[in-house]
């Protein structure tokens, strides 16, 4: 029988491509520099299965351009906002992601930007790296205590809840905005609110965990960040489609917030270069999930999705 050809549209970890050579013809793009439309468009007539990143945009014109010999796209993300998936079920080809298994190394990043935020890693590196570290008082450096304060955290999966679990290491006073509550093992111990306006008043400190959809975009407005405490701590590492930037600035110019970490930006790559004046921001690129196990373990995923469909078995994070 002949293998399923399968692009891999990024330079995956070197145990995932073992694996999938193992088991697959594969083309892999090396080089690592993201495809364009016309290349994800001409590779689409030439294999069976493409792994696809965040960074490969299927809008609805490109996946009704694709191809019909492509038969499944197994995303090597959690997130699928890259992904038209109404236009991939109209074309009949299957769509999978990466969940679970990034979940501890994307709320370890939550939690070092929170801390770092609060208690300002950019300002005190930068004046240690400079040498401009001349002084000591008391009154030096003072930030933003995170142990027993109250955090919120908006989308309670498995993420939002990995981070529940590293705040309660804080002794931190765990609410959250969720389309359901969770079973009281899950939630262990965590307060309920059916909106984000009962969530934010008494955020100190506000993580965002939920996917970017038609529902979430833009979620966090200028109204939004108006009803935090003042002098609170925002953390994004979901997606930065979720907040208005120019909203987040504005609410750090007024000391609404007292500081940021921000693992997403609205452009990426290369997110916002206003944000780069702020010292109370502590920004990253998009790094959550970036550990050598977990790259693994989300390969690994990826690839018993493909193993499954192409088995003619339904497979396990079919979206
Ligand atoms: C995800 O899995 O969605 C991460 O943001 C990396 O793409």
């Amino acid at each position: 029988m002949t293998r399923p050809v399968i692009w891999i549209a990024r330079r995956l970890s070197d145990a995932t491509l073992v694996r999938a050579e193992r088991d697959y013809d594969i083309i892999v793009n090396h080089d690592d520099i993201p495809y364009d439309r016309a290349d994800i468009i001409a590779m689409s007539a030439k294999v069976d299965g493409m792994i696809a990143c965040h960074s490969e945009h299927f809008t609805a014109d490109i996946v009704a351009t694709l191809d019909s010999r492509l038969k499944i796209v197994a995303n090597y993300s959690v997130g699928t906002d890259h992904c038209d998936l109404a236009a991939f079920a109209a074309r009949g080809i299957v769509v999978t992601n990466t969940p679970d298994v990034l979940s501890d190394a994307t709320a370890e990043i939550s939690l070092l930007l929170m801390l770092g935020a609060a208690r300002r890693a950019v300002e005190g590196d930068r004046m240690v790296r400079d040498g401009d570290w001349d002084f000591w008082s008391p009154s030096f450096m003072v930030g933003k205590q995170v142990t027993g304060a109250r955090l919120g955290i908006v989308g309670m999966g498995r993420v939002g809840q990995a981070m529940a679990r590293n705040a309660r290491g804080l002794e931190m006073d765990v609410h959250y905005y969720n389309r359901n509550p969770l079973p009281d093992d899950l939630a262990q111990g965590a307060t309920y609110h059916d909106s984000l306006e009962s969530l934010l008043p008494l955020s100190d400190f506000l993580s965002l965990h939920c996917p970017a959809t038609p529902q979430t975009r833009g979620m966090m407005t200028a109204e939004k960040f108006a009803m935090l405490p003042d002098g609170a701590v925002f953390v994004n590492v979901a997606r930065g489609a979720l907040v208005d930037e120019t909203a987040l600035m504005a609410a750090l110019d007024t000391g609404k917030l007292a500081a940021a970490g921000l693992d997403c930006f609205v452009t990426e790559p290369g997110g916002n270069p206003a944000l780069s004046k702020y010292d109370n921001v502590f920004m990253l690129p998009h790094i959550g999930s970036s550990t050598g196990a977990t790259r693994d373990a989300m390969g690994f995923r990826a690839l018993d999705n493909l193993d499954a469909f192409f088995a003619g078995n339904r497979p396990r994070d079919l979206l």
